[in-house]
């Protein structure tokens, strides 16, 4: 980036947002995994300005604790009772310190897909045109509800008028004002001193700037843009989904041009923080979210939902929910595994199909293959876990630890009741109800003993055709009879 730091940016989220219907503040909501205001501070911070202030009111106390989470260096400015959006970048100034010189930037907390980039070009034009104001406007075919542009015979910016204070004639402009400026802040201080709340809807505006600054002989320019997504607001539900299945396309052409293959990107969903690595293959029907980060070459979906989740390179996970778990690389996941937070999957590891795993860190090429719940464990690298194992991990009051040897191997169907420890190197027998620990070497056997009862089913269960199999095998002297041989094959059909 060539172009200077600003002195500050400047986001005003002070406004109500009424059109939500919502008990969330506007800016709170969430369009790629992130509130509307997180975006504006994102492209705020591409800047690299040296203050980032954020103007708060309406349910002040929620928003500002966002911001500070978002960034806790942000400045919070509040406004007060008088309205607009010149009195709301006025407070933001009274904040940030008296000597601030150079180029603030206005933007708006509601304007999510606008771009960093965005801002570094309007600070380009704004400097090396040496205005003192610069806008962002756009042309729209429908400009209803937008300040128009107002230009004089040589097509400089004169200034800006609200739609309620405008003419019929200034009505029929089609260039509007984004709300998104650079400014000179000297100019801007001494032009807000100026503005007053004259007009049709009683507010301070900070558009009146422009006219004030240009009355004073300084130079006002626009920074027109073509894509207009980047000037859209968010009002009301309807706008949120629209510009959040905007951004997703983006997201989805940005990985898109990276190298990742999305087989349809209609239904894949990218956060805006997720990373992915070349070559990896998103099926459709995959929403990846939060911070979750998939390695090269890996296989993804379909029908996968990762949150804040991390896949190594090649690994493949299919039909899977995963919260803050890890797969290691050259692992497989699924399909219809549920992986919550703590499942750590050693590389080329295993989670098979209808398995369940919460804080469980499963070792290197160990494999937990099928219909398993596996909560609160540690299982040793190559350990193989039977089908239908249960890690018993609560005992109605607390959790218990589970431990799994290397290259142990647990057969199906056990119950390990926790605490317990199998060593390295061991064997439990399938269906055990296991609740001491195995050392090394050792098979443990936990449950009942097999027990055959001679005439049983004659007695039991006289006159049922188990009875006449029963007969019919005793006298063949067989023990199955009618049926292919099974054992040298030569009946069987092809
Ligand atoms: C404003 C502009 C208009 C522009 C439009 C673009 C003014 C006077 N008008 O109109 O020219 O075309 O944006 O969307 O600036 N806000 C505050 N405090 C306030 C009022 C607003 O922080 O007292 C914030 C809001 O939270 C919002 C932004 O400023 O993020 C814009 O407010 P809004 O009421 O939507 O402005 P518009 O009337 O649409
Ligand atoms: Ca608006």
């Amino acid at each position: 980036m060539t172009t200077a730091r600003p002195a500050a940016v400047i986001i005003l989220a002070a406004g109500e947002g009424t059109r939500m219907k919502s008990a969330t503040p506007k800016v709170l909501h969430r369009i790629g995994g992130r509130s509307l205001v997180g975006h504006a501070m994102v492209a705020a911070r591409a800047t690299r300005p040296a203050h980032l202030a954020v103007v708060v009111r309406h349910e002040r106390d929620l928003v500002a604790g966002h911001v500070a989470e978002v960034d806790e260096s942000a400045t919070i400015a509040d406004q007060d009772e008088v309205k607009g959006t010149g009195r709301a970048t006025e407070c933001a100034l009274e904040v940030l310190p008296d000597d601030l010189s150079g180029t603030v930037l206005v933007t708006y907390g509601d304007v999510p897909l606008l771009t960093g980039e965005t801002l570094v070009d309007l600070i380009a034009r704004h400097e090396e045109s040496g205005s003192a104001a610069t806008v962002i406007t756009a042309h729209l075919d429908d400009p209803q509800g937008y300040g128009r542009i107002v230009r004089d015979a040589e097509g400089g910016v004169a200034g800006i008028v609200e739609q309620k204070d405008a003419t019929e004639e200034q009505r029929a402009i089609t260039e509007i004002n984004s709300g998104i400026y650079a400014f000179d802040v000297t100019v801007l201080r001494a032009a807000l001193a100026e503005v007053g709340t004259g007009n049709a809807q009683g507010e301070k505006y900070l558009t009146d700037v422009l006219a004030i600054a240009r009355a004073a002989g300084r130079r006002v320019g626009a920074h027109v843009i073509d894509d207009l997504w980047q000037t859209e607001g968010v009002n009301d539900r309807v706008q949120l989904a629209a510009l959040g299945r905007e951004l997703n396309r983006r997201n989805n052409e940005r990985w898109m041009r990276e190298g990742v293959t999305i087989v349809d990107p209609a239904t894949t969903w990218i956060d805006s923080d997720v990373s992915i690595g070349r070559d990896a293959t998103i099926l459709p029907g995959t929403q990846l979210l939060g911070a979750t980060s998939v390695g090269a070459d890996a296989r993804i979906g379909p029908d996968t939902t990762l949150t804040d989740t991390e896949v190594g390179d090649g690994a493949e996970v299919k039909r899977t929910e995963a919260l803050l778990a890890q797969i290691g690389p050259g692992a497989t996941v699924g399909p219809f595994s549920y992986l919550r937070p703590g499942t750590v999957l050693g590389a080329r590891g295993k989670i098979g199909g209808f398995v369940e795993t919460k804080n469980a860190r499963i070792g290197e090429g160990a494999k937990v293959p099928h219909l398993t719940y596996c909560g609160d464990a540690t299982i040793g690298e190559g350990a193989n876990i039977g089908a239908g194992t249960i890690f018993a991990n609560y005992d109605g009051v607390a959790k218990h630890h589970t431990t799994i040897g290397k290259h142990s191997f647990v057969g199906s169907d056990t119950v390990l009741v926790a605490p317990v420890d199998v060593a390295d190197g061991a064997y439990v027998a399938a269906g055990s109800a296991l609740t001491g620990d195995v050392e090394p070497g050792q098979i443990a056997v936990a449950r009942g003993r097999q027990k055959n009862v001679d005439g049983w089913v004659a007695r039991a269960r006289a006159g049922t055709a188990t009875e006449a199999a029963a007969k019919a095998a005793t006298q063949a002297g067989t023990r199955h009879t009618d049926t292919p041989a099974d054992s040298t094959g030569t009946e069987r059909k092809a």
